[in-house]
């Protein structure tokens, strides 16, 4: 197998594709990881958040966006008025990419590869198709290369609102991921871009 279509359930809504998810072997990623994390929020959200992929304490908790960067991008939605709570949140890929220097040491986060993100994008499309979102937020470059083209750039477009090629008539607006925002050497600057971002994607919501 090479991606996740062999994996799709043929009906079903988001609860049907969380189980079928939980099972899919459709990269490499699942021999190392707990678990897979699927995207969590209502059927009915008009805006979606679009992640990278899990990091340690969401592969070890099954849920996306409960680690570090999650509590950033909660702080950076109230300041930016929008409901989190509201929004269905998922990730580009679904399962914890990482690197253990041995037994018991810390589990370092990997980006995906172009491949794993292919790999994994029918899971993302399904939720796309499910969700049917007004708006869907790419937070970094894995998820905005996902959703517009592997040739996007998140920094000449970061805070535009775009329409994607294939996949969802929903507006993306592309940002910072919360992680580059707690690593930034900047970081209320940074900070304030990703408020800035997630205000313009409110402010497309009807
Ligand atoms: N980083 C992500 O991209 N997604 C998560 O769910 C957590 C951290």
């Amino acid at each position: 197998t090479h991606d996740a279509r062999a994996f799709l359930p043929r009906r079903g809504g988001i609860p049907a594709h969380r189980k079928a998810a939980a099972e899919c072997r459709g990269c490499a990623l699942h021999e190392h990881a707990t678990q897979t994390v699927f995207g969590e929020g209502k059927a009915s959200a008009r805006l979606m958040l679009v992640g990278e992929e899990p990091g340690d304490r969401e592969d070890t908790e099954g849920e996306p966006f409960v680690g570090p960067a999650g509590g950033l991008l909660r702080r950076a939605a109230r300041d930016a008025g929008l409901d989190m709570k509201s929004a269905y949140v998922t990730n580009a890929v679904k399962h914890f990419k990482f690197e253990q220097a041995g037994p018991g040491k810390r589990r370092i986060h990997k980006p995906p590869s172009l491949r794993e993100m292919t790999a994994c994008r029918p899971w993302l499309e399904a939720e796309l198709r499910i969700v049917a979102p007004e708006v869907v937020v790419a937070l970094g470059a894995t998820a905005a290369k996902s959703l517009l083209g592997h040739d996007f750039r998140v920094s000449h477009h970061r805070g535009e609102p775009l329409t994607a090629p294939v996949g969802t008539d929903a507006t993306v607006v592309a940002t910072l991921h919360p992680s580059a925002v707690l690593r930034s050497d900047n970081r209320e600057q940074a900070y304030e871009g990703l408020v800035a971002d997630l205000k313009v994607a409110g402010g497309l919501l009807h």
